[in-house]
């Protein structure tokens, strides 16, 4: 069947994996990639399929109204898989303003636009779909009660030969009431809201998802595991907040692109699936994975980069414990995460050594000129 599909965030870190995988998968669709290609949006990331016939590229911001309304009528969208939004933490707390502005407000925009589209349409819902991708801070902090960690409840194909291990009895599931801590997570609370609301309000086929922390190529280095890959290869100080005890339970980016194409086509309208591997680690100890396999890969002697870490002030109102229980998503649509986090980690290191050059380009910013220039001269 064809399908016209805006993914919004196209060029950010998820967006372009999910991209990449639509791309390849559905020929037959026109995938629209809608970007404003902010500091964390590079075109680079999409090199491998910029010039397939499916795919194009369109710089918006999507606060834009007109120009996402027109976008939509122009490409007679029927779906859209929202991603863009300003997704730093440690941002937010500086600049909650842009964060309120394009995760709340772009959200919002993007719905009403799809709204206003779609109803005027003989066929209006029929065949439409509005796909939120949110995270699992919106659940705000578990608490860490057994610091040493403790057998987990949940066995999948990824995780049983894994960590495979909880820091608590307590985990994120669909039910679980919203309390979110960061500007960030706000914003993203309050952009889920408005999405289920346009559900409730106007029947809108809406499905939101709230997946936990991703990891692989192409994330921009400000976040934990790309930025201290690059630190260690260069033997710079590893900023540790805090204790380095904080729990977050990572999913390789490939497995949640998959989630997504699974949730896209088959997850039931106005639902909420929660995404993630079962796979819980404590900074400190997901920080030594990282030494040891870059310095094994770069023939250093093992752990010789161990006195880099640094430890910090912590960030503020830093959230303690963050744990998916994902079996709806395994029960009712069979995904499971396909990735062991050792296989995943070893794939994610080699791709930073391998890959300097799109390091580099990101880290100095050259890029962003490279790219204001080239959409200046259109
Ligand atoms: P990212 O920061 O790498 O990418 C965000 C993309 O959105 C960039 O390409 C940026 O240019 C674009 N963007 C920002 N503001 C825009 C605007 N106003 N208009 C158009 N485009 C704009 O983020 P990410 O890590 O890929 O996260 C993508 C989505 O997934 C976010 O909604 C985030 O909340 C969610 N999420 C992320 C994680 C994670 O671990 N990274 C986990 C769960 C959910
Ligand atoms: P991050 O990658 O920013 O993701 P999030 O805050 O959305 O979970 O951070 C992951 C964890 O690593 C979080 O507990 C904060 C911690 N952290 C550090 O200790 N030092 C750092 O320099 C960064 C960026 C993060």
């Amino acid at each position: 069947m064809k399908r016209s599909i805006i993914i919004t965030g196209g060029a950010g870190f998820i967006g372009s994996h999910v991209v990449r995988l639509f791309v390849n998968k559905y020929p037959e669709y026109d995938i629209i990639n809608v970007d404003k290609l902010t500091y964390a949006g590079n075109l680079a990331n999409l090199k491998d399929i910029e010039d397939k016939p499916n795919y194009s590229f369109v710089k918006a911001d999507i606060c834009d109204f007109d120009t996402i309304y027109a976008l939509m009528q122009e490409r007679k969208v029927d779906g859209i898989i929202h991603l863009a939004a300003e997704s730093h933490v440690d941002r937010s707390i500086k600049d909650p303003f842009t964060f309120a502005k394009t995760n709340v407000m772009g959200t919002l925009s993007m719905l009403q636009a799809a709204k206003l589209y779609w109803e005027s349409l003989p066929e209006k819902w029929e065949g439409k779909r509005f796909y939120h991708i949110s995270t699992d801070e919106v659940y705000g902090a578990l608490e860490l009660t057994d610091p040493d960690g403790i057998e987990s409840p949940f066995t999948t194909k990824a995780s049983s030969a894994q960590h495979h291990q909880a820091y608590g009895s307590e985990f994120f599931l669909e039910t679980t009431k919203y309390n979110p801590h960061s500007p960030y997570s706000a914003a993203k609370a309050s952009s889920d809201h408005f999405v289920r609301a346009f559900h409730d309000t106007y029947g809108m086929p809406t499905i939101v998802t709230n997946c936990s922390n991703n990891y692989g190529p192409y994330q921009f280095p400000e976040k934990l595991i790309p930025l201290f890959i690059n630190n260690i290869r260069h033997r710079k100080p590893l900023p540790v907040y805090g204790t380095g005890d904080n729990v977050r339970d990572w999913l390789f980016v490939e497995d949640h692109a998959r989630a997504i194409d699974t949730i896209f086509h088959n997850g039931k309208v106005a639902e909420t699936y929660n995404i993630g591997g079962f796979n819980e680690w404590k900074n400190i100890d997901i920080i030594k994975v990282l030494i040891s396999t870059v310095d094994r890969l770069l023939g250093r002697p093992e752990g010789a980069d161990l006195d880099l870490i640094t430890y910090v002030t912590d960030r503020a109102g830093h959230d303690k414990r963050y744990a998916i229980d994902s079996r709806k998503l395994q029960r009712e649509l069979g995904w499971e995460p396909s990735l062991q986090f050792e296989e995943g980690i070893e794939k994610t290191v080699k791709w930073y050594l391998d890959n300097q050059e799109w390091m580099d380009n990101v880290t100095s910013g050259d890029y962003l000129k490279y790219y204001e220039e080239m959409y200046n001269n259109r």
